[in-house]
């Protein structure tokens, strides 16, 4: 009996040991790619000032993804605060105290926005550079105006951290939350197609917008979106109910957030701020989608 314990000892010592030596790995591998700094020669885009250029950039700005993480007054939200996983704010966009406005030279914000990339060369952490990353030259810059232009808020977040279950997470992948990692740098950047209601430019509004990070890569939904509060992402494409919606009903309930059989959208689905779509823009992504549910 007691050789017994004895070797039962020292398998289960032997198994702790292992699941300590894995976690330090993947804890110390998420150190090294946390840390990792890229050198990304970025393109040159002329940041416009005039008020035409800037009316633009807001009009991308309200009907786009950015307010859903950094809030309605674009000065950050705490986004991701968890005591097991860290703490990840979204952060102030403006000139305020703690904004990156005051910091960062138009290079930075092509850089941050395409390329996921800090002005220190290291990755963003959840900011989903790598949908607007398709942002075409001129849009981006017109995206920058408008930041740049906007009135300054005194908002101070701290820099990102992981706790070390955090970083063990983050070494196994869940989330993919190193953007850099998510982006093809050796592609060549992509030219935008040309604005109308059409499957192609519908495309390019679906890319930028980030319907990709939450409905899936292939638009196919999502059954365990990586944020556990959040409930399964429906899928837009073929066989989907969406699918089965006339173009009217598709630009209604983005419009109102609610669904032609009486649902309501949560928060976890940002209709508020995809609401302020055109209609071409709404018709366009509605053909895309279609286009999608056609093959
Ligand atoms: C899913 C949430 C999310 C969305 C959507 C989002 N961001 Fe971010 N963004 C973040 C987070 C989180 C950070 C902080 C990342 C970090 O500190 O590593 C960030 C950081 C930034 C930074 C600062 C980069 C730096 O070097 O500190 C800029 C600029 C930025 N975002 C611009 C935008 C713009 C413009 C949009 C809309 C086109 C947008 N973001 C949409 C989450 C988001
Ligand atoms: C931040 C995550 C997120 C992003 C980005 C996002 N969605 Fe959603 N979407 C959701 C979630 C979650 C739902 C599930 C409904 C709910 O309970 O909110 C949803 C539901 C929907 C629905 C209703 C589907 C149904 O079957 O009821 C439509 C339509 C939709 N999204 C379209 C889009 C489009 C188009 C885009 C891009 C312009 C987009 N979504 C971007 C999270 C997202």
């Amino acid at each position: 009996m007691r050789k017994f314990f004895k070797w039962l000892g020292i398998v289960l010592g032997s198994l702790i040991g292992l699941i300590v030596f894995a976690a330090l790995g993947l804890y110390l591998s998420a150190s090294i790619r946390l840390n990792k700094t890229y050198s990304v020669q970025a393109e040159t885009i002329t940041i416009p000032s005039d008020s035409a250029s800037i009316e633009r950039g807001k009009q991308w700005v309200e009907s786009g993804a950015c307010k859903y993480c950094h809030g309605d007054d674009l000065a950050g939200t705490a986004f991701l605060e968890d005591p097991m996983l860290g703490k990840i704010p979204a952060r102030n966009l403006t000139s305020g105290k703690g904004g990156v406005e005051s910091e960062f030279t138009d290079a930075d914000w092509v850089r941050a926005i395409r390329y996921g990339i800090n002005p220190q060369g290291q990755s963003l952490i959840i900011m989903p550079s790598s949908y607007f990353y398709y942002f075409s030259d001129s849009d981006l810059g017109d995206i920058i105006a408008y930041l740049k232009s906007l009135p300054p808020v005194d908002k101070e977040w701290s820099d990102p951290e992981f706790t070390p279950f955090g970083k063990i997470l983050v070494g196994v992948g869940v989330g993919n939350v190193i953007e850099t990692e998510n982006i093809n740098y050796v592609a060549v950047h992509p030219p935008a197609p040309t604005e109308g209601v059409t499957a192609v430019y519908g495309e390019y509004l679906v890319e930028v917008s980030a319907c990709r990070m939450c409905h899936g890569e292939d638009l196919a939904g999502d059954e365990n979106p990586p944020n556990p509060a959040a409930p399964a992402v429906p899928g837009l494409a073929a066989g989907s109910e969406v699918a089965s919606w006339s173009e009217a009903e598709f630009i209604q309930t983005i419009r109102t957030g609610v669904t032609p059989s009486g649902r309501p959208l949560t928060e976890f689905m940002p209709w508020t701020e995809f609401r302020n779509m055109t209609d071409n823009q709404l018709k366009a992504i509605w053909l895309y989608l279609n286009s999608l549910s056609a093959e």
